[in-house]
């Protein structure tokens, strides 16, 4: 049982490690925000299973508006403190919700998400560029080792942007 677990959470860091590699690739040479954040989008929606929503909630100065996603359409804005990506924004912690219907005031964009994980995205200036939301119909679908590799692929994600 052991190694079995040991076995299944290697393969899943394995799976983030090449979809770092595959995420570079695409980013490669391209700064363009929104570019970038399609492709990554896609990129992860298309790769990992279970999902229903993956996609950017990017900073206006004021609040959260939706970025570039894959899933149903979302929310348009969301204020900081609201919701899990509200949270995620304004305590720049990553939320790793395992039930949002247990979550004190998470917004159902889709009625059809059970799970999700929101990644906070700061700039080396320490200014805030918004957040990374994955949603998943099957409650619990993520655990620490989603935690962080969406913090890995995050921060591949904004070494991308900000590179000259
Ligand atoms: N559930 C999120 C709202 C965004 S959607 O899931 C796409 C939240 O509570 O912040």
């Amino acid at each position: 049982m052991f190694e079995l677990r040991t076995s299944a959470a290697a393969s899943k860091r394995e799976q983030y490690e090449e979809l770092a590699q595959q995420a570079r690739g695409l980013m490669d040479g391209e700064r363009d925000l929104i570019a970038n954040a399609a492709n990554f989008s896609a990129l992860l929606f298309h790769s990992l299973a279970d999902l229903n929503w993956a996609g950017f909630y990017l900073y206006d100065g004021t609040e959260l508006v939706v970025g570039p996603f894959q899933g149903k359409p979302a929310c348009i804005r969301i204020a900081l403190g609201r919701g899990v990506c509200g949270t995620a924004a304004q305590s720049r912690q990553t939320q790793l919700v395992h039930d949002v219907h247990a979550f004190d005031g998470h917004i159902a964009c889709d009625a059809a998400s059970a799970s999700e994980i929101v990644v906070p995205l700061v700039k080396a200036d320490g200014s805030l560029l918004g957040v990374w939301d994955v949603d998943s119909p099957r409650v619990a679908r993520f655990d620490e080792d989603d935690r962080a590799g969406m913090e890995m692929l995050c921060a591949v994600f904004m070494q991308a942007v900000a590179a000259a």
